[in-house]
């Protein structure tokens, strides 16, 4: 059996756990005012610790004087010097309990220097990584540090540290530029700021660095370039040309003309029509344009003095005058306008001025034109009928620019000539045979062309026999005139052969009966 007096510890000791779990949770009797303390370093802060515990033994400050039970609340006056301090209320509720409540202290204090610099001396490039630090020197607490970056005005990244130092300490904060052509002349800047919770100041306590200037440096863009241009001869050179890029160091201007360099301040002139090139450079590259420079200037004729044309050729084949715009010609003919010049014909050759404007200028030429054709006869095809013995004469005449050249083409015979009477050539038969009649082919050719007409000759009355050479004809009436006499001869001598065996016959010729001489064909 226990005696009375232990039971009495034993409940004891079962209330002072009880007592203890009471102070560690909600139930705390203590209240501090305010319950966390957020303050700068050096700043003087103070807190009240209260109860409402009506029976206490007394209350306290660590480190502090402890006051009697008949108050219930003690200050505390605290300058905030020493980073790692610790405070914390105690209440004695009874002789052998004490509780207690830590007081929560953040301690800060803004850095004494915040300034960007970058790793690597010397100027950004265009798209190559660019680091640059921030240095943020003497700052507590540091997990409470957010770094901020800006480009301009615009926040481009955000840093917080894990540190848990309580104590100031040296940080930098990286962030890596990607530079952009853009970005030249950007201020580059980093805020340290303190986020102290709801507690702290109302205004965040931020230090700025000054600003970093940029200097991006990038290749040249063309900004702007026509793309033609038009220029007036002996008044325009490329330099006036307005061509420019943006690049950074300021890039050079070069002109190219058939991949040759050039002197940009050289005066063009017609001659210098085509395409060009701008060529802008620096030291971080290249870039280039084409412009089609077209020089005007006034008409120029290099044309001859005389022209051969055909017939029906187009007029534009005759002289083209020069000139940027392309001039409207004008042609006059014995001091009259020719409205419309259609193809050529063969009365058009004659003495021309010709007249080109534009709006440079104006300018004339004189020149002979000479329309050419191929010969034409002046006489058709036909066909004669002669008679034998008859002379004839028939004649082959054409026209044609240059003067054509008569030919006849036929079976020459020694009765027939040639003549010729100008430019007309004649074909004489005297006497005409039966041999003459053929087909006369008359060619007249110049260097347009060549063109043939013909003439029939026919013969009157003509037939099989007319075919036969007239010698043989005499031959044929020799031949049968010496049959004839044979056979009368011989019939004679038949006769006097009979008279001579039966008497004597007397040969009386028979007066009227002449005998023909020539027989019927
Ligand atoms: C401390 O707090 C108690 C309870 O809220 C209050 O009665 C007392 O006046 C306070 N003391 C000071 C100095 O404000
Ligand atoms: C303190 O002790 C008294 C009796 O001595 C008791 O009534 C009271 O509840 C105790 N208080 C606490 C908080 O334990
Ligand atoms: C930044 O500044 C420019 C003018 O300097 C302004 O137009 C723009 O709205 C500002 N942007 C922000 C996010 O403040
Ligand atoms: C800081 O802490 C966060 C989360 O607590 C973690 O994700 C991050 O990696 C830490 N950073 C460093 C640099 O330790
Ligand atoms: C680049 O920025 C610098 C500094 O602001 C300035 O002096 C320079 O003229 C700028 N260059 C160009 C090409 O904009
Ligand atoms: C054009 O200029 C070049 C020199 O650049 C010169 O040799 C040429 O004779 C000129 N031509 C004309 C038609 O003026
Ligand atoms: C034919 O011409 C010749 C020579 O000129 C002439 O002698 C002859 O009488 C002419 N014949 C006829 C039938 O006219
Ligand atoms: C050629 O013939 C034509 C007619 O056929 C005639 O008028 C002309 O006189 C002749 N010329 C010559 C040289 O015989
Ligand atoms: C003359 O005409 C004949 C037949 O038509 C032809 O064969 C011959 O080549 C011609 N001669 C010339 C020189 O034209
Ligand atoms: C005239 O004769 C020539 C030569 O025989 C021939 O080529 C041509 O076609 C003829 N012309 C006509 C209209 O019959």
């Amino acid at each position: 059996m226990l005696p009375l007096r232990a039971w009495g510890l034993l409940m004891l000791t079962f209330l002072l756990c009880d007592a203890e779990s009471t102070c560690t949770t909600d139930s705390n009797p203590l209240t501090l005012d305010p319950p966390e303390i957020v303050g700068a370093y050096g700043e003087t802060v103070t807190v009240n610790c209260s109860t409402d515990e009506l029976y206490h033994d007394g209350m306290y400050w660590r480190d502090g004087i402890r006051i009697n039970d008949e108050e219930t609340s003690v200050l505390l006056h605290l300058t905030l010097s020493d980073w790692n301090v610790k405070q914390e209320c105690r209440i004695i509720v009874n002789d052998s309990f004490e509780c207690g409540k830590d007081l929560e202290i953040t301690i800060y204090k803004t850095p004494d220097i915040v300034s960007v610099s970058a790793e690597h001396q010397g100027s950004m490039v265009e798209g190559t990584e660019f680091p640059l630090n921030c240095d943020i020197i003497n700052v507590a607490p540091v997990q409470k540090l957010q770094v901020k970056w800006y480009r301009g005005n615009e926040t481009v990244h955000t840093e917080t540290f894990n540190d848990t130092s309580a104590t100031p300490v040296d940080v930098t904060s990286s962030f890596v530029v990607t530079p952009e052509r853009g970005y030249n002349g950007t201020l580059f800047r980093c805020e340290a700021e303190l986020h102290l919770g709801p507690n702290g100041p109302e205004l965040i306590p931020t230090v700025s660095s000054s600003p970093y200037t940029a200097v991006v440096n990038y290749k040249p863009l063309i900004r702007a370039c026509p793309e033609r241009y038009t220029g007036v001869e002996d008044h325009f050179s490329m330099s006036m040309l307005d061509c420019d890029a943006d690049g950074n160091p300021s890039p050079t201007l070069q002109w190219y003309y058939q991949g040759n360099l050039i002197d940009a301040f050289e005066i063009l002139n017609r001659t210098h029509s085509g395409m060009y090139t701008a060529r802008f450079v620096n030291s971080i590259g290249t870039s280039e344009t084409s412009v089609d420079i077209t020089i005007e200037h006034a008409p120029l004729f290099t044309c001859n003095d005389h022209y051969e044309v055909q017939e029906d050729d187009e007029p534009q084949t005759v002289c083209e005058p020069m000139g940027m715009p392309k001039p409207t010609i004008t042609w006059f003919k014995d001091g009259k306008r020719i409205e419309t010049l259609q193809r050529w014909t063969k009365h058009d050759s004659g003495q021309y001025l010709l007249r080109a404007i534009n709006k440079h200028g104006t300018a004339v030429h004189s020149l002979h034109l000479d329309v050419l054709y191929a010969p034409v006869f002046k006489q058709k095809n036909n066909t004669m009928t002669i008679t034998p013995g008859e002379n004839v004469t028939f004649d082959c005449h054409a026209v044609g620019n240059p003067p054509p050249v008569i030919r006849w083409n036929y079976t020459s015979a020694e009765n027939v000539m040639e003549t010729t009477w100008g430019r007309q050539r004649n074909i004489t038969v005297q006497g005409a045979t039966s041999t003459n009649a053929a087909v006369y082919i008359c060619v007249a050719t110049n260097k347009v062309g060549s063109v043939t007409r013909s003439v029939k000759l026919i013969m009157q009355g003509e037939h099989a026999s007319a075919q036969i050479n007239p010698k043989i004809w005499w031959f044929i009436i020799a031949l049968i005139a010496v049959l004839f006499i044979s056979t009368i001869i011989f019939i004679i001598c038949m006769y006097h052969k009979c008279q001579n065996k039966h008497g004597r016959y007397n040969f009386v010729p028979i007066p009227g009966s002449d005998i023909p001489l020539i027989t019927k064909s």
